[in-house]
């Protein structure tokens, strides 16, 4: 079934219309440190302004205990979002109190209001469906209509993401729209060679997507921390490096599989190692096989792919037509253990097709290495969401838009 899109919704001039956006945004001393989020929901919302429609823009942050905490405060996400749309917008302190009542009730058309962070509520985050559903109605009593575009969360069943758009008359917004069609593409015969990068601290994170890429995919790349329980698989040793021994027999498992089906698994060749897990460590350049062969021998931590490995991937992924990326290479916050990520980004950037960066941390990633967004494909709001997405999960956020 097809996705609910903001056109089946008629005209919103003069509602109230409640915008579920994801402003989950990665915050340092209350300073916003990327702001694509944002950004991201902008196209919806300028929408909205357009068409005269009374803006409440709602969204969780971080993961407070139900309860409020100023740390999680989105005030400073508000006043964000009030500098790239260059108009005034409203913050009400509470979520479905009076203050969010006061500052809806001000609205007039075209205005924007932001409400503060739904996970200050318990019911927001509920497993029990009668404390969730309590608080959307509070939450629906706020607006005529609900605009679904906080992608970054559709894989939670939540109050704001799953019973609210079972309350008001709703639809996916544009951002929604986009990274269903983009990752759908991944999913329904995407163009070949199709190649997955995989990163990131954890195989056990990536478990349930690299079986489902598996049979489909014709390239794996892996890099990232989890790069070293792959590596111990093969029977090398890591030093310090992350390595998840619970995983191992899970890898080796992936490892036959890749070879009886015909994917290449690409594996790193070599890794920087280094004295410690810090900004100026000692650093020299091993091969896969010889990691604790170094000065540091046992101590060597790796903390990225090496020159050989980026070079590696680079080809691969320049070869492909379709890539999928999620994950950081390496430490890419410690500039010494960056230039594996960087590879990776730049090959991206270079694909003659569909290129797709997923996940919170790689386009944190691309953004904090000076990469501008229209250099890829398509940059995902979603990390777990698009992860829980390519693994063909149901997403609850998704299916009560009628995706199915
Ligand atoms: C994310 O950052 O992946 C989304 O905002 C979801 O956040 P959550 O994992 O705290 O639900």
């Amino acid at each position: 079934m097809a996705l609910r899109t903001l056109d089946s919704l008629g005209s919103l001039a003069g509602k109230r219309v409640i915008v579920r956006v994801d402003f989950n945004v990665p915050l340092k001393d209350g300073v916003i440190t990327d702001d694509g989020r944002v950004r991201a929901a902008l196209p919806t919302i300028d929408h909205l302004i357009g068409q005269g429609a009374r803006v409440i823009a709602c969204s969780h942050l971080g993961r407070p205990d139900g309860a409020p905490d100023p740390k999680y405060s989105l005030e400073p996400v508000a006043q964000r979002l009030s500098e790239l749309l260059g108009k005034p917008v409203a913050f009400a302190g509470d979520t479905v109190g009076e203050s969010a009542e006061q500052v809806v009730a001000a609205l007039a058309d075209g205005d924007v209001a932001v409400i503060e962070n739904l996970r200050f509520n318990p019911g927001e985050t509920a497993k029990d469906a009668g404390e969730r559903r309590a608080f959307a109605e509070q939450l629906a009593s706020l607006g005529d209509t609900l605009v679904s575009d906080g992608f970054g969360v559709v894989h939670r069943k939540q109050a704001s993401v799953y019973d609210l758009a079972e309350l008001l008359p709703s639809a996916a917004g544009y951002l929604i729209e986009k990274e269903v069609e983009v990752l759908d593409r991944l999913t329904e015969n995407p163009e070949r060679p199709y190649a997955v990068v995989l990163g990131g601290s954890k195989v056990s994170d990536k478990l349930g997507v690299i079986e489902h890429l598996l049979p489909r995919a014709d390239k794996i790349l892996v890099g990232g921390g989890m790069l070293f329980t792959f590596l111990a698989a093969l029977g090398h040793k890591v030093g310090k490096s992350l390595l998840e021994a619970d995983q191992l027999e899970t890898v080796k498992g992936y490892i036959a599989t890749a070879q009886e089906r015909g994917v290449e698994l690409v594996l790193p060749v070599d890794a920087v190692m280094a004295s410690g897990f810090a900004a100026d460590a000692d650093h020299v350049v091993a091969a896969a096989d010889a990691l604790e062969d170094t000065a540091f021998g046992a101590e060597g931590m790796g903390l990225d792919i090496g020159p050989k490995s980026a070079e590696l991937f680079a080809d691969a992924i320049r070869s492909s037509r379709t890539v999928f990326w999620n994950g950081p290479m390496g430490v890419f916050e410690m500039p010494a253990f960056a230039a594996g990520t960087r590879a990776v980004a730049q090959a991206l950037t270079e694909v003659d097709g569909l290129s797709v960066v997923g996940g919170g941390d790689s386009a944190a990633a691309v953004r904090q290495l000076g990469f501008d967004d229209a250099a890829f494909g398509h940059i995902s709001t979603g990390g777990g969401a698009s992860l829980e997405f390519l693994e063909g999960k149901k997403l609850p956020g998704l299916e009560v838009l009628g995706w199915a």
